[in-house]
Formats: C-alpha cells, sequence, structure tokens
C-alpha cells in the first residue's frame, strides 16, 4: 500500500507567503474599494533592463533558426554563463574559482531547499533565528528536525541561533555543534550584515568543526558599506567549508524568469568525498538545466550595459529603502536593515505582535508586510516591510502608515 512521506504531514501550516497570500486576497475580495500597497514578499516591481530584454529577444529569435536552435541545455549550465560569473562575480573581486565550481539553476529557492539533500538525514542544522523558512522546511520535509513544539515554534532537532537586537541580529556560535550551518548575509528578514572578520570567525568555526556552512548571499548587490564582504570565499579557508548561493531575481529582477547559481568548490570534501562531485551528480539527474534564452538573459546582466542598468535599478529600490527607514524612524518606530539590504526590519508598537501588526497595518493602512514570527520564534514582535515597491507606492504606504499615530 503506497503510503505519504509522513514529514510533510509535520509542517505547521502553509508556506508563509502563501499564508500572507490568501489573507490579502479575502480581505481584496471584502474590500475591492479599497488599495492595498504590497510591500509584503520580496518580489521585484521593476520590468527586467533593457539589455536583458534585448538578449532575451536575441535569443528567442535563435530559437526559431534551426542552425541556432538549443534543446536541452547542459545540466550545469552554459559555458559561457559560467565563465561570466567567475569573471565578474569573483574574479574581479579577487576570488579565483573554476568554472566547473559554479551550477547554474532556476532559482535560489529551490537550491536552497535542494542543497541539503547530499548530506546525512541525521546531519544536525543550525538555523538563524529569524531565518528564510525554506531552510528549515526543506529540512523537515528530509525528516531531519525532529518534532514541532507550537507553544515554541521550535524543531527539537534544530539548533537555533537567535537574531535580535541585543546581538545586532547577529549569530553568535550555538552551544552544540551542528553539521550544517545555514547564514544568509545581508540577512533576510533582519537586513543585518556581518563584517569580513566576523564572517571570516565563522568560516574559522566551521572548519574547525568540520561543519559545512550554506551561504546564501542573495542580496549582494545591495551592500552599500565596505567591509561588508559579497562573497564567503573573500576569507580565506571558505572554500574546504562552504557552498554559496546566489541569485539573478533580486540584482537583475528574475524573480518570474528564474536564473540562479551555487558555488560548490572543488576542495570542499567530507570523509574524502567531494561534494562538487555530488552536487554535480544530483543536478544532473535532477534538472535539465535552465533554459538557453534565459542563461543569454543572465550573460547580458554582465555586459556594460546591464551592469549599468542594474546599479540604477537597485539603487531605485535603496531609495526606497531610505523612504521605509526614514519615513518609520520619524514616526517613532524602532528600525534596521534597509542600509545594505532591500528589507526593513522593525518593532511592532503598541505590545502588537507580529500578526496583530499584520492584520492592523493590512485593515487600517491597506498595507501589506510580513510577519517577523513568520520568520521564526526570535522575529516574534517585529516585521518586514521590503524596498521591492514602486517609489510611489512606497511613499504613499509610508505616508498611510505615519497617519496612524
Ligand atoms: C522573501 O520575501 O523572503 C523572498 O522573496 C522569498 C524568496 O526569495 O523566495
Amino acid at each position: 500500500m503506497a503510503k505519504v512521506n509522513e514529514n510533510f504531514l509535520k509542517l505547521p501550516g502553509s508556506y508563509l507567503f502563501s499564508t500572507v497570500g490568501k489573507k490579502v486576497k479575502a480581505y481584496q475580495e471584502a474590500n475591492p474599494e479599497k488599495k492595498v500597497i504590497r510591500l509584503g514578499i520580496g518580489d521585484v516591481t521593476l520590468p527586467l533592463p533593457k539589455a536583458v530584454i534585448e538578449a532575451l529577444h536575441r535569443a528567442t529569435d535563435e530559437m526559431a533558426v534551426q542552425d541556432t536552435f538549443h534543446g536541452y541545455a547542459p545540466d550545469l549550465g552554459y559555458e559561457f554563463l559560467r565563465s561570466a560569473i567567475v569573471k565578474n562575480d569573483f574574479a574581479d573581486i579577487g576570488v579565483s574559482l573554476d568554472v566547473d565550481e559554479v551550477f547554474v539553476s532556476d532559482g535560489a529557492k529551490s537550491d536552497s531547499a535542494n542543497i541539503q539533500e547530499i548530506f546525512d538525514p541525521a546531519s544536525r542544522i543550525a538555523v538563524c533565528d529569524p531565518v528564510y523558512p525554506v531552510y528549515v522546511d526543506s529540512n523537515v520535509m528530509a525528516g531531519r528536525t525532529g518534532e514541532y513544539d507550537a507553544a515554541t515554534g521550535r524543531w527539537s532537532n534544530v539548533i537555533y541561533m537567535p537574531c535580535t537586537a541585543e546581538n545586532n541580529f547577529a549569530p553568535a556560535f550555538p552551544e552544540e555543534t551542528p553539521d550544517i550551518i545555514y547564514l544568509c548575509f545581508p540577512n533576510n528578514p533582519t537586513g543585518a550584515t556581518l563584517t569580513k572578520e566576523e564572517l571570516q570567525k565563522w568560516v574559522d568555526y566551521a572548519n574547525h568543526k568540520k561543519a559545512v556552512i550554506i551561504f546564501d548571499a542573495a542580496y549582494e548587490a545591495y551592500i552599500s558599506e565596505e567591509n561588508v564582504p559579497h562573497s564567503i570565499y573573500e576569507c580565506e579557508g571558505a572554500k574546504t567549508c562552504a557552498i554559496e548561493l546566489r541569485s539573478f531575481s533580486k540584482n537583475a529582477g528574475f524573480t518570474g524568469t528564474r536564473l540562479a547559481y551555487t558555488v560548490v568548490p572543488k576542495e570542499l570534501e567530507l570523509e574524502g568525498v567531494k561534494l562538487n562531485a555530488l552536487w554535480a551528480r544530483r543536478h544532473g539527474t535532477k534538472f535539465n538545466g535552465a533554459p538557453y534564452i534565459i542563461q543569454k538573459a543572465g550573460e547580458a546582466v554582465y555586459s556594460a550595459e546591464g551592469k549599468q542598468q542594474i546599479a540604477e535599478m537597485i539603487s531605485y529600490y535603496m531609495n526606497n529603502a531610505r523612504v521605509i527607514y526614514d519615513g518609520l524612524k520619524a514616526a517613532g518606530y524602532t528600525v534596521s536593515g534597509g542600509v545594505n539590504s532591500p528589507y526593513i526590519w522593525l518593532k511592532t508598537p503598541k505590545g502588537m505582535n507580529s500578526w496583530e501588526f499584520f492584520d492592523y497595518l493590512l485593515e487600517q493602512a491597506n498595507v501589506v508586510g510580513t510577519p517577523g514570527s513568520g520568520f521564526g520564534p526570535s522575529g516574534e514582535g517585529y516585521f518586514r516591510l521590503t524596498a521591492f515597491g514602486s517609489y510611489e507606492n512606497t511613499v504613499e504606504a509610508i505616508e498611510r502608515i505615519k497617519k496612524l499615530g
């Protein structure tokens, strides 16, 4: 008799952003006259840069001609894109990588969910709290997290590293020893960063404990301050303990186009097994390559025009971040993030919990954000707004919030 994977039944509720989406839809259906402003999910709103659109058109035309038609893409990515990545994202900041250490995929969400498959099912994971929910949920599905305690919002077999105002939203080394450590910096959801020295300590710690860091650098393009590392491989020794995840979604607007990559260095070995070879085997078996036209679009991100247009997009969103940050501060909120990140993290006012504030903001200001508790127990009493809206909507949302008093 067929049986379901019972690990899936352990997952409480629906995925965070699905819950938010359902609540907003219900509100909007009940109040069709209200103009709801969405600053919840970190989805971009500006159109793709011109250089990217032109590359998409060219590549689409190639697909219409037999001589230039492309079928299955190489499962690990086209050489032209992997070389552009190695040069622009790494060599240009002094990090040397080989092309075959880069694995092109259809998104960092799937990579961050899938990467756990190459580790022992008994591995203990450590996560920041609050955290991007995919890291934990994918390990729940894999049966690695133990039992869920609804009262504490914690899984019995997950090591939580609280990131609170007291530690500037930067995790301390956990008391228990993890096997896999998920780090995301600039951080989703808090917008916090680690300095190079702080990240170096994590690399040293992981090498010492023989743990692997899964470093999610999806927001690196938003770094504006010196001494905030863009890649974990800027730290000495990272190639023997770290996998890095990158995305084209947040820097270049590919949320609807889907493109990302994962770096697995060849020096990274566990008990004599190279994780690069393991991930290549996994990727080759389960993935048939990101589409040619999308990889061509990704290549255009690294052209001179592409770089210029992307810099303009990022500065547009970071201007929104300033509007949110300054506006909320002026209104008396306790705010952080928003400087090296498109996320602004605020303390909920008047003793409201995260979901109470979500409802309050939706009903009273018709503004959608993301409840901090949805990212983990230490997110309770916090709320996340994104800078990815339009400038006009962002200004209006902040004006409405200010009027709430
Ligand atoms: C977020 O809002 O946290 C992100 O958009 C989610 C994602 O990138 O999958």
